[in-house]
């Protein structure tokens, strides 16, 4: 991947659709959608990635239905151990085979239940080992006049990076979700705000590790994101792309995303 001229778009199904054949039509309906709207504007396809994080047990069906233009596919979470007694979670190994190269880590949903920083870190940690594309959610839960909510970032940023040398940076992401504008009945942060947070959160990765590896991480915007307002996120200086929820699942307004990404990107 290449900030420079690629920018990323990452679809967040969350636990949805309920069954495959509706995941399958889902994906099907995108595809031909985003084909069709990038023939008729000439988009250039190829300067968007494009990721979906469907539930994990979808990827092989919704693979074998995809040709044509750049779509990867990612998982929504990943334990750290290899294999074992843990009931319920399912390793890097087992996200490579699926056919999946990406997984979100901390989103803020997981952590409502309970994962902590420090469970977070060691998931980074075995997910960039084991060579995916790593997607870190961090944010605050809410604005506060004095700026606290910055020094819980700083420490939420920190903290869930504390087991990760620089060296296995490459594939690091980070994904910047206040979590006030995340989900139903919320409303998207500005543009502008998101210019400062972004170069924010590149400072506190210069801090903790050092300009060059710092530069080339991928930080992206997520939070009620949609069709009408991806252009303006995707234009800010500082942010290199999206993670989308809700508008993800409508198939037609995913494709305008990922074709809006498209367009601000030539
Ligand atoms: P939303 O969710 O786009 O529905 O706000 C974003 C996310 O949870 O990643």
């Amino acid at each position: 991947m290449n900030k420079k001229n690629q920018k990323l778009v990452v679809a967040n199904w969350k636990m949805n659709p309920p069954a495959s054949k509706e995941a399958l039509k889902t994906f099907k309906d995108f595809k031909k959608e985003f084909n069709k709207i990038a023939r008729s504007k000439k988009r250039e396809a190829r300067s968007v990635i494009t990721v979906i994080c469907p539930p994990i047990q979808y990827i092989k069906e919704l693979k074998k239905a995809y040709t044509g233009q750049k779509i990867f596919f990612g998982a929504q979470d990943v334990f750290y151990e290899k294999e074992g007694e843990y009931t319920g979670q399912i390793s890097t190994e087992m996200i490579k085979d699926a056919g999946a190269r990406f997984v979100i880590i901390g989103h803020s949903e997981k952590r409502k239940l309970g994962e902590t920083n420090e469970i977070v870190s060691k998931k980074v940690l075995a997910s960039l080992k084991a060579g995916l594309h790593t997607v870190l959610c961090v944010g605050e839960k809410e604005r506060d006049h004095e700026g606290n909510y910055l020094k819980e970032l700083i420490k939420e940023i920190k903290e869930s990076l504390q087991d990760v040398p620089a060296n296995l940076l490459k594939n690091l992401i980070v994904a910047y979700e206040p979590i006030w504008a995340v989900g139903e009945g919320s409303k998207s942060m500005n543009s502008e705000e998101m210019h400062f947070m972004s170069l924010f959160i590149k400072k506190q990765l210069i801090k903790i590790y050092n300009h060059s590896v710092a530069n080339k991480i991928y930080v992206l915007y997520g939070g009620s994101v949609n069709s009408d307002n991806v252009s303006e996120f995707i234009s800010s200086e500082g942010v290199d792309g999206v993670l989308v929820g809700r508008a993800s699942l409508n198939p037609f307004e995913f494709a305008k995303i990922v074709s809006e990404t498209s367009k601000a990107n030539n």
